[in-house]
C-alpha cells in the first residue's frame, strides 16, 4: 500500500534555557493511506510533537516529512498551508473551538481558507450543517461553544475537522478531557466518520482499548516509536 505520510529519520529539538532538549530522536514512521495508526506513550514522550511534525504545522529540526512523497516542509509556507487546510483534517484534545462564534461558524470557518473559492456561503452552511446532524449537534448549531458540554464540543470539533473533506484525520487525546462514556460516544462518532469516509487515521491516546481498535499501533518511548 502506497505511504501517504511518512517521517524520515524527523529530529525535533527545542532549547530550553541553555541545553537541546531531544524531542524526537530520528523517528522513521510510514502511514499507509487508508490505515488507522494509534500513537501511545508517556506523557512528554513526543506524541503532540509528532504528530504537528505529520501534519505540516512544525517543522523537524532535521529529517523529512514525505506527503505523498513529497518533501513536506520543503514546500513553501502557502502551499504546505493548501494542502494542510485541503487534506488534514486535526482534533485537539482540548477542542479549540472559537468561543465567540456560533458552533454552526465554527464548523464552516475552515471552509473559508480552503474552498471559499469554489463554494458560495450557502453552500458553506449547507455542509456544515450537515455534518453537524451527522454527529448528533443539529439542534446546537445556533449555540456558542460554552454553552455545550465537552463531548458536544469534541463532536463539532469533530464536524470541524471534516469540513474540508480531508483525507488524512489526525487527532490527539481527543477523548483526554472526556469521562469514559462522553469519550467513547466521541469516539463512536470519530471511527465511524473516519470508516465512512476512508480517511487515513493517526490517533495519539492513552487508551489502550482505543488503539485496539487501529490496525497498527505504535509506542513513543525516548523520542522513537517501538513495536
Ligand atoms: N515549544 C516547546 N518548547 C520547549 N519544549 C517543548 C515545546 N513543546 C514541547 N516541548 C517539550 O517536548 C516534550 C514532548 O512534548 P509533547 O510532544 O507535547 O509530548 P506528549 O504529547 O507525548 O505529552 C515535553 O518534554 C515538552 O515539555
Ligand atoms: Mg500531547
Amino acid at each position: 500500500m502506497s505511504s501517504l505520510v511518512q517521517a524520515v529519520a524527523v529530529r525535533r529539538s527545542y532549547a530550553v534555557e541553555t541545553r537541546t532538549l531531544d524531542v524526537l530522536r530520528g523517528v522513521d514512521l510510514s502511514v499507509a493511506e487508508g490505515e488507522s495508526l494509534a500513537i501511545t506513550g508517556m506523557s512528554g514522550a513526543g506524541k503532540s510533537t509528532l504528530l504537528h511534525v505529520l501534519g505540516g504545522l512544525d517543522r523537524p529540526t532535521s529529517g523529512q516529512v514525505l506527503y505523498r512523497g513529497r518533501d513536506f516542509y520543503a514546500l513553501g509556507d502557502r502551499e504546505r498551508s493548501a494542502i494542510r487546510a485541503q487534506k488534514i483534517g486535526f482534533v485537539f484534545q482540548a477542542y479549540h473551538l472559537l468561543p465567540e462564534l456560533t458552533v454552526l461558524e465554527n464548523v464552516l470557518l475552515p471552509g473559508l481558507s480552503a474552498a471559499g473559492a469554489f463554494l458560495r456561503g450557502p453552500t458553506l452552511r449547507a455542509r456544515a450543517a450537515e455534518l453537524l446532524a451527522r454527529v448528533g449537534l443539529a439542534e446546537r448549531a445556533a449555540h456558542r461553544p460554552n454553552e455545550l458540554s465537552g463531548g458536544e464540543q469534541q463532536r463539532a470539533a469533530l464536524a470541524r475537522a471534516l469540513m474540508n473533506g480531508p483525507e488524512l484525520l489526525l487527532a490527539d487525546e481527543p477523548t483526554g478531557n472526556l469521562d469514559s462514556k462522553t469519550g467513547e460516544d466521541v469516539l463512536r462518532y470519530l471511527f465511524e466518520l473516519a470508516g465512512e469516509r476512508n480517511l487515513t487515521l493517526v490517533i495519539v491516546t492513552h487508551n489502550e482499548a482505543v488503539a485496539a481498535r487501529c490496525r497498527r499501533h505504535v509506542v513513543l518511548r525516548d523520542g522513537l516509536p517501538v513495536a
